[in-house]
């Protein structure tokens, strides 16, 4: 039997150190901290003393509670003085050889039932652990920042860990109050590996011109229900730390295209508009205001311009909706098997875009107006006319879909608009990883909804939005693009022709 968790060391006193540390004296662990730079341990100790009093003060705690994990809390002169640690968790500088000497710098003080674990956020824990004598005591323990309210962590077994070492670890993240989430140890684990969707899709719209980056950010915040547009967001995490993540992850995976990077971050960063921190990005920024981009509209909604719709879906529940929608607003739809001369051809489709739907549909490009029905229509519509679509349909079309509390968009020609795309490459990564047998299906999706904040699990959420409905986009992209990014996952491919939830386990 493994014995308990009890004392727990800490090294590197730095921002994340100083948060582990926290989460474990509040649960009654007794922590050992300790920096290499002289002072580092006891500025940590000042920083918790200061945010127990704010909690006091905010009566999250009592002043007995603050006490107490304060008295658990010992700062360590010399590593040394972690010797009778039951676990020690490095939250150092991620340097792969400076991790690899601490740990055998470790293993010459601790006994052998001592856990080593690491915080890194991109290293490999199989490389971490290669120089020690017992790698399979050496696991990965991810924290996010801030880690009292990053409830999230991931554990990581190396290629040698003992799988009961990875147990204890998540037994004592639950007495800490966080949710833990095991991975294997590839590139990126669980989160950082799963996040690589949303900002390298949004990147590809935007080189594609299909809108702005700030319609980007608004269609997909209104549509699915983001917190955060990818841009705001890679402006917030900074360029300098967002793009050469973008860049390890794609690299060490050897070059898989689901996960290229992009020329635009790689051009921000060389020109220094790194985000907030430089005050400009891709958006720009005073006194930490985010400026929005003034654009101005192409079309504007014009009434009375069309008598008739000709409607034409690829999913009952699109027909369903569409056509109350046309209906509660007096609009006529013409029920015929092709469009007359002057209908607007309103298209539900997935995956594809105008000049493709009018040449699967045979019908005229002059038209056309592709409306996307995958996020969330009460809140957001995204409009795609063809190139030559008349401007009389587009303008009906928006004038028909703007409403008081809900913003029609005009985008460029793209296959798959800008939210289907998105989704589906969100969706199709974390399958890929429930593939690769990264995660449980259950861990994925705990660990991309609290790590990420997004508004699903990515897996429960292709079953939500329709995985018939992804698995179209996936293969139309694949199939008119010819890029390799967009090929659907087999876990996607299979549980949807067997009509399963995608939550279904191999
Ligand atoms: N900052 C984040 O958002 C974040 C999130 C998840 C994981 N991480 C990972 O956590 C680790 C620490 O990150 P951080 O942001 O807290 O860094 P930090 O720079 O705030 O703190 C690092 C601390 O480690 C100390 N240190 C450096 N080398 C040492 C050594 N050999 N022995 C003892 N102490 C040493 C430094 O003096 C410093 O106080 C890194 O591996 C990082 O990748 C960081």
């Amino acid at each position: 039997m493994n014995k308990e968790i009890q004392k727990i060391g800490v090294i590197g006193a730095g921002i994340m150190g100083t948060g582990i540390a926290q989460i474990a004296i509040q649960s009654q662990h007794e922590v050992y901290l300790f920096d290499v730079q002289p002072g580092a341990a006891k500025q940590a100790q000042a920083k918790l003393q200061d945010t127990f009093n704010k909690l006091v003060a905010k009566q999250k705690i009592t002043e007995q509670q603050m006490g107490e994990a304060l008295n658990n809390l010992h700062i360590a002169e010399e590593i040394e003085a972690l010797q009778h640690c039951d676990l020690i968790i490095e939250a150092i500088v991620e340097k792969l050889e400076i991790k690899q000497s601490l740990m055998k710098q470790l293993e010459a003080i601790v006994d052998e039932s001592t856990i080593l674990a690491s915080n890194t956020s991109s290293l490999s824990i199989t490389a971490i652990a290669a120089e020690c004598k017992h790698p399979e005591r050496v696991a990965g323990y991810h924290f996010f920042n801030p880690v009292p309210l990053m409830k999230v962590v991931e554990v990581i077994q190396g290629l040698r860990t003992r799988p009961e070492i990875c147990n204890q670890l998540v037994a004592l993240a639950q007495k800490m109050g966080h949710c833990p989430v095991r991975t294997k140890d590839t590139p990126g684990f669980i989160i950082n590996h799963a996040g690589r969707a949303y900002g390298t899709e949004a990147l590809k719209i935007l080189s594609e011109n299909v809108t702005s980056f700030s319609e980007i950010d608004q269609i997909l915040k209104a549509s699915l229900g983001f917190k955060m547009g990818p841009f705001e967001l890679l402006d917030l995490t900074g360029l300098d730390v967002s793009h050469p993540v973008m860049e390890s992850v794609y690299n060490q995976y050897y070059q898989e295209p689901r996960y290229r990077p992009n020329v635009l971050t790689q051009q921000l960063l060389t020109g220094k508009k790194l985000g907030r921190k430089t005050s400009e990005g891709f958006y720009r920024y005073m006194d930490q205001q985010k400026l929005d981009p003034v654009l101005s509209p192409k079309y504007s909604p014009i009434r009375h311009q069309v008598k008739r719709v000709w409607l034409s879906t690829e999913f009952q529940s699109d027909f369903t909706q569409l056509s109350q929608y046309l209906s509660e607003r007096l609009i006529l739809i013409n029920h015929e098997s092709k469009p007359s001369k002057n209908d607007l051809i309103l298209i539900a489709n997935y995956g594809e875009d105008a000049t493709h739907a009018a040449q699967r549909l045979d019908v005229n490009p002059e038209q056309i107006v592709c409306i996307d029905m995958l996020g969330n229509f009460d809140r957001c519509r995204t409009l795609m006319p063809t190139l030559i679509t008349q401007r009389k349909y587009i303008e009906a079309a928006l004038d028909i879909f703007t409403q008081a509390e809900c913003k029609a968009y005009v985008i460029q020609e793209s296959l798959g608009f800008v939210a289907q795309r998105v989704l589906a490459m969100i969706v199709n990564l974390a399958c890929d990883i429930a593939q690769q047998n990264i995660a449980s299906v259950d861990d994925i999706n705990a660990a991309v909804k609290l790590g990420l904040g997004y508004p699903h699990g990515p897996i429960e959420w292709g079953d939500a939005a329709g995985r018939e409905k992804i698995l179209l986009i996936l293969e139309r992209m694949t199939a008119i693009s010819h890029d390799p990014r967009y090929r659907p996952s087999p876990w996607l491919q299979r549980r949807t022709k067997l009509n399963l939830s995608l939550n279904t386990p191999a």
